[in-house]
Parts: C-alpha cells; sequence; structure tokens
C-alpha cells in the first residue's frame, strides 16, 4: 500500500488548475443511462471514483473511452441491472444508477449500502421516492430491488433533509415519467444544477434550478448530450485551506468561487487574503491565523466536505474555535489523527471544540475517510517535522494529481511504497 510523506513548514507559491467535480461527474455518467447514444462529458476528473463508477456502466453493457478529461459514453445496448456489492461498498454513489435504471429498463437491483465511516447514511428518501412513482420494492440478501411494470409515475416528494443524490436520483427518474414530479426541499448544491443542466440539453423540462423546489414534467423522449463538468468546489476549499494551513501565495486557476460563498467569508474572517475573478482565486496568508467557529449546513451553508480540513486549519490558529457537525454524525474520525500531531480539540456530541495552539508537530497518522485524509494532508504541510499518511486510497477517490499538484507549489510531499 502507498503512503504519502509530507516535510511541513514550507509556504507554498505558484498557481495550479482545479479538476472537475467528482460529486457533479457522477451523477452525470449515471444519467447517461437515461437514453441510447453517444454523450460526451468534459472536464471530468479520473480519480478512484470516476473509474469505479464506469466499471459498474461497463457491467451494464456500456462503452466508454476517455481522451485526456473527456469521456464519450456509448448508451446504445445495455442489458444488466444489477450493481453488486462489491462495487457499491467501496462507492456509496453508485446507487445513482438507481434512478436512471428505473427509468430506461424499469428494472434495477442494486446493493444496499451499508454504513459508513461518517455514519449511517440511509437510503430511504430515494426509495420513498421510487415507491411514490409506483415502484415495488423488496429487500433480499442486502439488495434492494426495484421493479416497475407499467412505467413510473410523476409524484410530490418532500424530503425532511436536502438530500443530494436522493433529489439527483429522484430527478433522473422523474424525466421520462408519466405526469409531473415535484421536489420539495430539494438539495441546491451545484452539482444537482450540472445535472439539472445535463437533463435539460438531453430534452427533459425542468424548473426549478438551484432552488428547494424542482418541478420536472415527464417527457417522452430524451437525446444523447453533451455537457461539461464543474469544477470541484471541495478541491478547491481544501487548496484555499492549504495556503492557510502552510501559508504562501496561490492561484487557483478553473474553479468557481461563486460555488464556495460561506467558505471564502470564513476564511477571510480567519486572516487568509482572497480575491477573486469569475474562474481564479488567489489567496495568500502571511499575519496569524484567527479562530472562527462555523457549523456544517446543506448549500449554501458551510460545506460538512470540508469541514475536516477546517478543522486542521483551526488547530493551528490561535484561540477557541467551535465547529458544529449538522448532516452527518460521525463525522469527526480525523480528530483522533489530529491529535496525534498535537492538536487539541475536544468532541462534544455534534461539536468540536479546538483550541488552536499555534501549531503542529509531524506524525504518522491514518487516513479514515476522504475528507478526513484531507484534514491530514493540510495539517502536514504545515507542522513541523515529517508526516506519514497510510490507507491514501481514500485520498485517491476524491483528489486527482494531489501528490503532483502539490508539488507543484513547493511542498515537499511524495508518494512512497508503504513496507510490509
Ligand atoms: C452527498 C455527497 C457527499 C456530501 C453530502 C452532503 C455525492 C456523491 N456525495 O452525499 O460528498 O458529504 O452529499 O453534502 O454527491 N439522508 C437520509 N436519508 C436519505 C438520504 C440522506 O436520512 O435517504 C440524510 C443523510 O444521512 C445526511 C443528510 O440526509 O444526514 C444529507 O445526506 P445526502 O445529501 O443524501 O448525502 P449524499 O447524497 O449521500
Amino acid at each position: 500500500m502507498d503512503k504519502i510523506v509530507i516535510e511541513g513548514g514550507k509556504p507554498l507559491q505558484g498557481e495550479i488548475s482545479i479538476s472537475g467535480a467528482k460529486n457533479a461527474a457522477l451523477p452525470l455518467i449515471t444519467a447517461t443511462l437515461l437514453t441510447q447514444g453517444k454523450h460526451i462529458i468534459h472536464n471530468v476528473p479520473d480519480l478512484r471514483d470516476t473509474r469505479t463508477m464506469l466499471a459498474l456502466l461497463e457491467t451494464f453493457g456500456v462503452h466508454w473511452e476517455r481522451d485526456g478529461a473527456t469521456l464519450t459514453i456509448n448508451t446504445e445496448n445495455i442489458a444488466g441491472f444489477e450493481a453488486s456489492y462489491d462495487l457499491v461498498k467501496t462507492m456509496r454513489a453508485s446507487v445513482l444508477v438507481l434512478g436512471p435504471l428505473l427509468s430506461r429498463m424499469g428494472r434495477a437491483r442494486v446493493s444496499m449500502p451499508g454504513g459508513c465511516a461518517i455514519g449511517a447514511r440511509p437510503i430511504d428518501y430515494h426509495l420513498q421516492g421510487f415507491k411514490k412513482m409506483g415502484v415495488e420494492l423488496d429487500l433480499d440478501e442486502g439488495y434492494v430491488d426495484a421493479q416497475v411494470a407499467d412505467g413510473l409515475n410523476g409524484c410530490t416528494v418532500y424530503f425532511d433533509i436536502p438530500s443530494v443524490t436522493g433529489t439527483e436520483n429522484v430527478m433522473m427518474a422523474a424525466v421520462k415519467a408519466k405526469g409531473t414530479t415535484v421536489i420539495k426541499n430539494a438539495a441546491r448544491e451545484p452539482e444537482v444544477g450540472n445535472l439539472v443542466d445535463m437533463l435539460l440539453a438531453m430534452g427533459a423540462d425542468i424548473e426549478g434550478r438551484d432552488t428547494d423546489k424542482l418541478v420536472i414534467k415527464g417527457v417522452k423522449k430524451l437525446k444523447p448530450a453533451e455537457i461539461t463538468t464543474i469544477p470541484d468546489r471541495i478541491e478547491t476549499g481544501t487548496y484555499l485551506i492549504a495556503v492557510g494551513a502552510a501559508g504562501g501565495k496561490v492561484k487557483l486557476k478553473n474553479c468557481n468561487p461563486s460555488h464556495l460563498p460561506s467558505l471564502l467569508e470564513k476564511l477571510r474572517e480567519a486572516g487568509l487574503s482572497i480575491t477573486e475573478t469569475d474562474d481564479t482565486l488567489e489567496v495568500s496568508r502571511t499575519g496569524s491565523l484567527r479562530s472562527i467557529d462555523f457549523k456544517t449546513l446543506p448549500y449554501p451553508g458551510f460545506p460538512t466536505d470540508l469541514q475536516a480540513q477546517t478543522m486542521a486549519l483551526m488547530s493551528m490558529a490561535n484561540g477557541l474555535s467551535v465547529i458544529a457537525e449538522t448532516i452527518f454524525e460521525n463525522r469527526f474520525m480525523h480528530v483522533a489523527e489530529l491529535k496525534r500531531m498535537g492538536a487539541k480539540i475536544r468532541v462534544d456530541g455534534h461539536s468540536a471544540i479546538v483550541h488552536g495552539n499555534g501549531g503542529l508537530t509531524g506524525a504518522r497518522v491514518m487516513a479514515t475517510d476522504l475528507r478526513a485524509s484531507a484534514s491530514l494532508v493540510v495539517a502536514g504541510l504545515a507542522a513541523s517535522g515529517v508526516t506519514e499518511i497510510s490507507r491514501i486510497y481514500h485520498l485517491e477517490r476524491g483528489y486527482e494529481d494531489l501528490v503532483r499538484k502539490l508539488d507543484k507549489l513547493g511542498a515537499r510531499i511524495k508518494k512512497i511504497k508503504e513496507e510490509k
């Protein structure tokens, strides 16, 4: 297994380009299942998760090819409709094939995602929505077996909590359903908007993009689409936070600052200097870091996917920071590892109280989930001494070229084979 070794304390300098968003690319890829033909998706990051999703589509008979960041996906003939445990256990987002398969085949069998490192993460909202559309659901041997005999019917769905993949799944099921589907308290994340744009390009009739109410009028026919994946706002945020931690001055290109409203404000409050254009961000930190309090919330609130990285930053600030995690119940796995690097953090229920102590020291730590791993990289870049992060396959699920990009910014970072 590989590990990442970082010799911390070197400010970051230079410029890098942000990749396409993992969480946008995954639903765009599954949406190609909705109709026959050749779809083109630009700006697709080459990550473990996007490769897993393409491997899953291959099991249905889909052909695809990659040319740089552009994927051509041919969904002319599809045969299978089962997403196996082996694939779903490595990537929960595999459940995003449910909506498109039900729409096109009237049948889908998908392994139930189990609990994961950050909490129970059920898919009951997805299933409730399908049930209201007339789908018969059976749970057997850990699989959701979903079937609809006479096609899907439009319905009204209300989500207690705005679910990102739940909104995407129900919306994909609805585009060719009979009648109108209304999703109330829909997720407003930019990745949902990217999917709306793809479905519109396919000929769907959807109103309410970027609002909490999506109205989808079923259409008879869809056509293949060409779409560009939006920039990854979580990758963007992670590099901003990394500069906050290590210091220096960095320009991020091909990003979308308007997708990070809460983070940019919070980082400025913490003492970072940030200037933005439509598609670039320039960030620097020269002075000391100030402690900030924040709470994770659905978009446009503070993203849960940046909580761990910001906590690492706060452990280097001067003062007390209170961080509330309201999206996932168990998303503090990084705390124990950050403590090994000298962070002073106390978890109390859904909150973490961070006593910033000005600096961290390098240590051997273990990645536990995707964003927790990113927080260890942030910490390692700023810590004095050497940090070794093992189990980095988590990072490879979501950060394209992380080591190369940080190396380009002057970080002393390398990936090495871990000795047995
Ligand atoms: C997506 C993102 C993930 C991000 C999360 C929250 C993808 C592939 N992943 O995950 O990176 O951290 O949004 O921004 O886009 N819930 C239920 N029942 C459901 C669905 C959700 O109770 O059927 C709850 C969840 O447990 C959680 C909350 O709703 O507390 C939001 O989760 P959700 O938005 O669904 O997360 P994902 O779509 O899985």
